[in-house]
């Protein structure tokens, strides 16, 4: 009898088509660098200012008991790891950025956690059981910002005891896409969980979707602290001085201003992709 199989990438190379469109993507900050340069920035201006329901809510989907053990692949500064650690018996933050690991650290000791390691690791580089052990749970949130998109998914699959989370942006991301337009370049989206889920399927790894919209705004006393976010995001590039004020501009009009400090809406569309260990994996032959 004739061999019956079934592509689950439908012929579409879902790794390279995620690693053309992030490369060409209008915003990203792809690479260690890229962050230690943007640490600073982001403990100031993001994190001490942005009121976001964005955490809450995810740990809220998240099924996690007291004696789990949970592995945060591309903490960052901790804004997962400092609460998961909380909840669970021990947390593991991973990344890449040493700089990043150092906001971590300083956020975890100030709230005396004692049972989150940080490990500093390109997470599509790691060895599983050898750098990394398994972990109940894996988690990325926003932190799939590398072109190694199968790899990275690979090792979350494989470090996992029972079950992985990803939340990653839906679709335009429409202040970006206004921030391109006050600069007169065309916007270039970054890819969206369609292509994570895609290539999950190719992999024979069939996760849940879950779409949410978090609401938030962030504060800001000093415009041009925005000006250098997008900076940072756009490729760590430099705006000549004209162009900075043109940005400034755009921010003043775009947000609130009250009692001396700016308000930017940070509400958002963002994509909950789960799959269980133990779940059904896809027959591609029989
Ligand atoms: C946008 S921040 C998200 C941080 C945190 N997960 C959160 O939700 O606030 C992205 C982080 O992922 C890290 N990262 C990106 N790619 C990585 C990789 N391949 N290995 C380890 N860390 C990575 C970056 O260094 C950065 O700290």
């Amino acid at each position: 009898m004739d061999k019956a199989c079934f592509d689950p990438s439908y012929g579409i190379d879902w790794d390279d088509l995620w690693r053309q469109q992030l490369r060409e993507a209008s915003f990203r900050t792809l690479g260690a660098d890229r962050w230690n340069a943007g640490a600073a920035n982001w403990g100031k201006a993001m994190d001490g200012t942005v009121s976001s329901n964005y955490v809450e809510y995810l740990l809220s989907r998240m099924d996690l008991s007291p004696d789990m053990t949970v592995l945060d692949v591309g903490c960052g500064s901790g804004r997962l790891a400092i609460p998961l650690a909380k909840l669970v018996r021990h947390v593991t933050a991973l990344d890449q950025s040493p700089a990043m690991l150092e906001l971590t650290i300083k956020n975890a000791e100030a709230e005396d956690l004692r049972n989150i390691k940080t490990v500093h690791m390109d997470w599509t580089k790691a060895r599983i059981d050898i750098d990394v052990e398994a972990h109940d749970i894996v988690l990325s949130s926003s932190s799939l910002l590398t072109l190694e998109l199968r790899e990275f998914l690979n090792r979350m699959d494989r470090a996992a005891k029972q079950r992985c989370y990803i939340s990653w942006g839906v679709g335009m991301a429409v202040r970006d896409a206004r921030v391109c337009q006050v600069l007169r370049e065309e916007y270039r989206p970054t890819p969206s969980h369609i292509v994570i889920y895609n290539q999950l399927f190719s992999m024979g790894i069939l996760a849940n979707v879950e779409i949410y919209q978090t609401a938030g705004s962030r504060q800001v006393k000093d415009i041009s602290s925005l000006v250098k976010t997008v900076a940072h995001r756009a490729h760590g590039r430099t705006f000549d001085e004209a162009t900075e004020e043109k940005l400034k501009d755009f921010f003043a009009k775009e947000m609130v201003c009250q009692d001396g400090s700016y308000s930017q809406d940070m509400s958002s569309c963002t994509a909950l992709i789960s799959w269980d260990k133990a779940g059904p994996r896809l027959a591609t032959g029989i």
